[in-house]
C-alpha cells in the first residue's frame, strides 16, 4: 500500500512541514510506503492549463505520485481562513484520475486562537470536488505543539496524527481488498 504525504505550504519554515513529516513517520512505522510531496520544496509551476506545463519534471512528480498513491493525507496551513494558495495550485494539476474513490485524511496547522476549522472544511470541499473519500476525523495544530525547529512534539497532537494515519491505513486497505473503481 502507498501513501501519498502532501506538505502543503510555500514557507521555507513551516508548521505544515512538522505535521506532514510526523505523519510520513507514523505511516512507515506501520510499513506503509509513503510517497512525500512538499509544495515548498518541490516547486511547480503556475498551473495554467497549459498542456505543455505536463512536461514539467515537478508536475510529473506530483502527478506520478498522486497516481501510484492508494490513499493520501493531504496537510495545509490556514491561510485568510482558506487552504494556502501552494496547495489550491498543486491539486488543480490533479483530478479524479488521480483521487477517485481512494481516501484522504486532512490536518491543518493554524495560527491558535480557535484558527483551522475553516482551513480543513475548504480542504475538505476540494478534495470532494476531486471525488477523493475525505474521513471524518481531522485535526488542527496550534503553534504551543510544535518545537522552534516546527517540529511536531506536543503528545497529544501526536497521538492525535498517528489515530489519523491508522484510520486512513485501515480505509485504505478494506478499499483495496475490495478493489472499489
Ligand atoms: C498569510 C497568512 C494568513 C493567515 N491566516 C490565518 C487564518 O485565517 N487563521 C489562522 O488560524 N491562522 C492564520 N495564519 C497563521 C498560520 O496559519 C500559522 O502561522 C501556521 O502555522 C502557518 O503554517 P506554515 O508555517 O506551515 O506556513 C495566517 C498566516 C499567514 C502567513
Amino acid at each position: 500500500m502507498k501513501i501519498m504525504v502532501i506538505a502543503g505550504s510555500p514557507t521555507a519554515e513551516s508548521r505544515t512541514r512538522g505535521i506532514a513529516q510526523f505523519a510520513a513517520e507514523s505511516l512507515n512505522q506501520m510499513n506503509v510506503e509513503v510517497l512525500y510531496f512538499d509544495v515548498g520544496m518541490d516547486k511547480l509551476p503556475l498551473f495554467t492549463g497549459d498542456a505543455t506545463t505536463a512536461q514539467n519534471e515537478t508536475v510529473k512528480k506530483l502527478a506520478e505520485y498522486a497516481e501510484q498513491a492508494d490513499g493520501f493525507f493531504v496537510t495545509s496551513p490556514e491561510y485568510h481562513s482558506g487552504i494556502s494558495g501552494a496547495l489550491k495550485n498543486a491539486l488543480d494539476f490533479l483530478g479524479g484520475k488521480h483521487f477517485k474513490n481512494k481516501p484522504s485524511a486532512i490536518a491543518v496547522a493554524a495560527g491558535g486562537g480557535k484558527g483551522g476549522m475553516n482551513a480543513l472544511t475548504n480542504l475538505r470541499t476540494v478534495l470532494r470536488g476531486v471525488y477523493s473519500l475525505v474521513l471524518p476525523d481531522q485535526f488542527v495544530a496550534d503553534p504551543v505543539n510544535f518545537d522552534e525547529g516546527n517540529v511536531l512534539v506536543d503528545e497529544l497532537a501526536q497521538t492525535r496524527v498517528r489515530e489519523l494515519t491508522l484510520q486512513l491505513k485501515e480505509l485504505t486497505e478494506a478499499i483495496s481488498v475490495n478493489q472499489v473503481k
